[in-house]
């Protein structure tokens, strides 16, 4: 449970994580890990982790709406997790079809807009239906960006976009002198998220500190949240005592705190 901080209203009950309606993350990204510890330590196969972490992607996403996040970015295969056995490849690939024939109801009935973000050709064609299919379904929503990273990797998102930069410049299109970071955040996989292009926190799960080739060039200022629970263990709760977190750090951008600039 959490509440709104509200000037009238002191602390509700000590159970309610009390939130500043006023700073709010609009763009939270997740790096969702733990779900094969979390289910090796239960004595049981790694996918039914996955399986469990999918029920906490539906509780996350309902909260991060109901707190009034803009988007909310979920890293949910890497570039580099093509690199796992097969046969848990290809629950992960299933796991898309069965989330969104589940979930786009609720999602359409919360006003949450699917989007997708990867190299989703790649993927197997019933998989690249489902995530088709969400997006189709959820349009015309109006209320925050669910965003799947899935295919996705940091790195190859940058070679691609300096590509085409580079395309432009051999083509005369573009004096190479006249790149700067804003042409750049342009050609980036995050471009149609406009000003929440950039997350404002970043958490990961299950104890990793590490970003595991995660969104590389928007994190440049994102405040870090790591958790020790492992995904499926995550919920509500939880987000909202990482949003606390968020709202205790000074975001200063290379600059000063506002009071400092007066001495
Ligand atoms: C995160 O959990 C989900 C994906 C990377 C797809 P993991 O599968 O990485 O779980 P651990 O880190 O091995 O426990
Ligand atoms: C990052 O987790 C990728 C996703 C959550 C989809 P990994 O479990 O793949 O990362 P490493 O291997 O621990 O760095
Ligand atoms: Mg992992």
């Amino acid at each position: 449970m959490f509440s709104f901080l509200s000037k009238n209203q002191p602390e509700t009950d000590s159970q309610t994580i009390s939130l500043d309606p006023d700073n709010i993350p609009a763009h939270i990204a997740i790096i969702m890990d733990g779900n094969g510890r979390w289910a090796k330590s239960r004595h049981m196969p790694r996918i039914a982790g996955h399986k469990q972490g999918m029920e906490t992607v539906k509780t996350v996403t309902m909260a991060a709406s109901q707190m009034g996040v803009k988007v909310l970015t979920l890293y949910a295969f890497s570039t580099e997790n093509w690199k796992r056995p097969t046969d848990e490849v290809n629950y992960l690939m299933k796991l898309p079809t069965d989330f969104f024939s589940a979930f786009v109801p609720d999602l359409v009935k919360n006003n949450v807009r699917v989007r997708v973000m990867g190299y989703t050709d790649q993927l197997p064609e019933k998989t690249q239906q489902a995530v088709q299919g969400a997006i189709e379904d959820t349009k015309d929503c109006t209320g925050m960006v669910l965003n799947f990273a899935l295919n996705y990797g940091g790195r190859a998102e940058i070679v691609t976009g300096v590509k085409r930069l580079a395309q432009q410049v051999s083509d005369g299109q573009l004096d190479p002198t006249a790149i700067d970071d804003e042409m750049i955040s342009n050609v980036l996989m995050t471009a149609s998220l406009g000003q929440y292009r950039d997350p404002d926190l970043l958490i990961r799960t299950s104890g990793e500190e590490r970003i595991s080739n995660f969104l590389l060039w928007q994190i440049a200022y994102s405040e870090f949240v790591f958790v020790k629970e492992h995904w499926p263990d995550f919920n509500g709760d939880s987000l909202a005592k990482a949003v606390q977190t968020y709202q205790q750090r000074h975001r200063r951008f290379g600059g000063l705190e506002p009071d400092e600039n007066q001495k």
